[in-house]
């Protein structure tokens, strides 16, 4: 019976490891198959993790240079880009080996090779045969290509690529400014690259807050923004694309596409085991269950919300289910952050997606420069806190912000939306003195 299992796990990204995780506590017999030499996904090796480090060279150095209103003069500030990525690689390995050493902790079994499904309770991989009462699918999301001319380029990358760069470019331009598009743009400009960034929409992180995005758009130092406008060819000099009808181009030494992912549902088998999924994602109900019985998805390969911290709520979902106690995905609280400089976090639904749902809204928005830690640790940056409050309940339902360390303290208000608290409610929260947090509730008292 050695290999019959409680749990198989394909993919061992945040939503795979997790479940591996969350199972293994249980006292399950669990298997992870990962076609890739470590654990923890793009998140871990092509991700979160290495854009956080890579980011954090680059805002170190930018403050290095920026901070003589705070007192401090740097004579001579140089960013070394083979010792940032030398970090970058110790913090991967790093977090990745935390995984693998969980995975024991657990019982958990990791196994390296291309999982695919045979039938409902069995998988094989290298050539062997598993099997199981649940499987989970995680096999996450790729870089989406796009059909352009020129797209083969040797100076042509996705994020993956770009993360192992070894020399920096002088001229980059960026396809796509949604929040992979962004987090690159920024580490572009802070250290002093000018760059620029095509995007299709007529405004940058469709999604998210316009007034935020405007602001991000204006703060960002060196970047060139060039919105309403469609890519259409690459060269070796140049990237040409379409805006208001007309062909225009501009010079380009490295082309990062970043225009979105899609979910990885091929190669795994799910035609034969008659799965429900298309080129968006596998199908799942709230409870992270296929239309096949034993079988579950979660994280990207849902095309449900391609976030790791969505990978991992729906990871326990699926655990909670299948081991026999009762639970459901919810998407209304999702937090979404961009690492962008200045930051941006956002929950809950921003002021055009509750019209656009004809909801019944109150906003309010509080500039940053109110708040004195901030104005303390940023001089005379631009920063917003906004909020949107059902008219009717008066419950919070969505909050975006942008400036300071926002990411840290975003958790606040899902918690706060989650738990469906009024404006009553959150009011009579003490809120700690002097921090950026304050904002959450000093905004309300702008309604
Ligand atoms: P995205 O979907 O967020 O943005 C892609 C952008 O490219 C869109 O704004 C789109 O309009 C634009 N675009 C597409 N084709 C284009 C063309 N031909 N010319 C010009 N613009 C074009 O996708 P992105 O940024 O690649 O990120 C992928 C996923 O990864 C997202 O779901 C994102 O949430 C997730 N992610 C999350 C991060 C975070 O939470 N901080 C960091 C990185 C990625």
């Amino acid at each position: 019976m050695g290999n019959r299992f409680d749990l198989i796990i394909i993919g061992a990204g945040p939503g795979g490891y997790l479940a591996a995780e969350r199972a293994g506590a249980l006292g399950k017999k669990v298997l992870l198959i990962e076609k890739d030499s470590t654990l923890g996904g793009v998140c871990l090796n092509r991700g979160c993790i290495p854009t956080k480090s890579l980011l954090n060279s680059a805002k170190l150095y930018y403050n290095s240079l920026h901070s003589s209103q705070f007192g401090l003069k740097v004579l001579q500030a140089e960013y070394d880009h083979r010792q940032a990525l030398d970090w970058k690689n110790k913090t991967v390995a790093k977090i990745t080996k935390g995984v693998a050493w969980q995975m024991k902790r657990y019982n958990v079994e990791a196994l390296q090779g291309h999982a695919k499904l045979a039938d409902r309770e069995t998988v094989e991989v290298n050539g062997n045969v598993y099997k199981a009462d649940h499987i989970i699918i995680a096999s996450g999301s790729s870089a989406a290509q796009l059909s352009i001319p020129g797209k083969e380029l040797n100076h042509v990358l996705g994020s993956d690529e770009l993360l192992e760069l070894q020399d920096l470019p002088q001229k980059p331009v960026i396809i796509g400014a949604g929040v992979i598009g962004i987090e690159f743009a920024s580490f572009f400009s802070l250290l002093g690259i000018p760059v620029t960034v095509l995007e299709m929409e007529q405004e940058i992180l469709p999604g998210f807050d316009r007034e935020i995005a405007i602001l991000l758009r204006k703060a960002m130092k060196n970047t060139t923004f060039i919105t309403g406008c469609k890519a259409s060819e690459i060269d070796s000099k140049t990237i040409t694309y379409l805006k208001d009808g007309e062909q225009k181009a501009i010079a380009a030494d490295l082309v990062l596409i970043a225009a979105g992912r899609k979910p990885n549902v091929n190669g795994l088998g799910l035609e034969d085991v008659h799965l429900d999924f298309n080129s968006g994602g596998i199908a799942v109900n709230d409870r992270m269950q296929t239309n096949v019985p034993g079988i579950f998805a979660v994280g990207d390969v849902t095309g449900k919300s391609m976030l790791a911290h969505s990978a991992y709520r729906m990871a326990e979902v699926a655990v909670n289910v299948m081991f026999g106690k009762d639970d459901r995905m919810r998407y209304g609280a999702v937090p979404s952050v961009v690492y962008s400089y200045p930051e941006i976090s956002s929950v809950g639904v921003t002021e055009e997606q509750a019209k656009k749902e004809g909801r019944r809204i109150k906003t309010a928005k509080l500039q940053l420069q109110a708040n004195g830690r901030f104005v303390a640790e940023h001089g005379n940056q631009r920063g917003v806190c906004k909020i949107v409050i059902d008219a009717q309940t008066e419950a919070l339902i969505g909050l975006s912000i942008i400036g300071g360390h926002n990411s840290e303290m975003i958790f606040g208000a899902a918690a706060m939306i989650e738990a469906e608290w009024r404006i009553h409610d959150i009011k009579e929260v003490i809120f700690p003195h002097p921090t950026v947090s304050e904002m959450i509730k000093d905004t309300l008292w702008e309604l």
